[in-house]
């Protein structure tokens, strides 16, 4: 990839890089030939995947006040335990698929590994761990874990009514720490494909809300 080998070349400086990277991955995905994750590939290349791949710019968000941000990719309950704030908003996995298979094509561009593949989708073949939100057994502890060791004021967490924790589960382990409230929301249910039949056309979206 030119952009591997620019940076190779030390023809890059990092923000540049990971500038350039973040454009291919964005350009890529607009053209996937995919329902939107990549665990399975259209039989037939829809429209949009007929488009040429395009680098455009990505919009840069200045820093206003010269505040300091953060990004990380800690694990959110060891991240907990060293930050602290007014607000805190999870969007954690709902279900028990793995992101790294559900998105095998953006990690290698990412990564640029030339990993070993398997499968009809050629998915990453080593095997990574799975998240403990996407556990049954493991996903009520963690979010517990999380939601007590929180020193936030508030706590919004967004989930949906066909997540692996149920709703009154929820509210059970929030309330612990706190007042609660939810709010609810109807959303157009994301369909992998229009052969299979889906029980309803609409997923509830919840904000589960706390103030510690
Ligand atoms: C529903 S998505 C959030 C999407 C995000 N709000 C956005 O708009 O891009 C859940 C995210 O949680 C990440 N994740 C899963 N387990 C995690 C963990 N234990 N700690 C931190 N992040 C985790 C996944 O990799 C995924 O990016």
């Amino acid at each position: 990839m030119q952009i591997e080998e620019w940076k190779k070349d030390m023809l890059l400086t990092e923000n540049e890089y990971y500038y350039l990277l973040a454009s291919l991955l964005e350009a890529a995905d607009k053209v996937a030939n995919t329902a939107s994750v990549y665990e399975a590939f259209l039989k037939n290349i829809k429209h949009s995947a007929q488009k040429e791949l395009k680098l455009e710019p990505l919009e840069i968000v200045i820093n206003p006040n010269n505040k300091k941000y953060l990004v990380t990719r800690k694990d959110a309950n060891e991240l907990i335990n060293e930050i602290s704030g007014d607000i805190l908003y999870l969007d954690p996995p709902y279900n028990t698929r793995k992101y790294d298979t559900n998105y095998h094509i953006l990690e290698t561009i990412a990564l640029y590994d030339n990993p070993e593949i398997k499968g009809k989708t050629g998915v990453r073949k080593e095997e990574t761990k799975r998240s403990k939100y996407c556990k049954k057994q493991e996903v009520e502890l963690a979010l517990e874990d999380l939601i007590k060791n929180a020193k936030f004021k508030y706590i919004l967490l967004s989930y949906n009514d066909e997540g692996i924790v149920n709703l009154d589960r929820i509210k059970e382990i929030m309330s612990k720490y706190g007042t609660y409230k939810r709010y609810q929301k109807e959303h157009k249910r994301y369909k992998a494909d229009n052969k299979r039949k889906y029980k309803k056309n609409y997923t509830i979206e919840y904000i589960h809300c706390l103030k510690k």
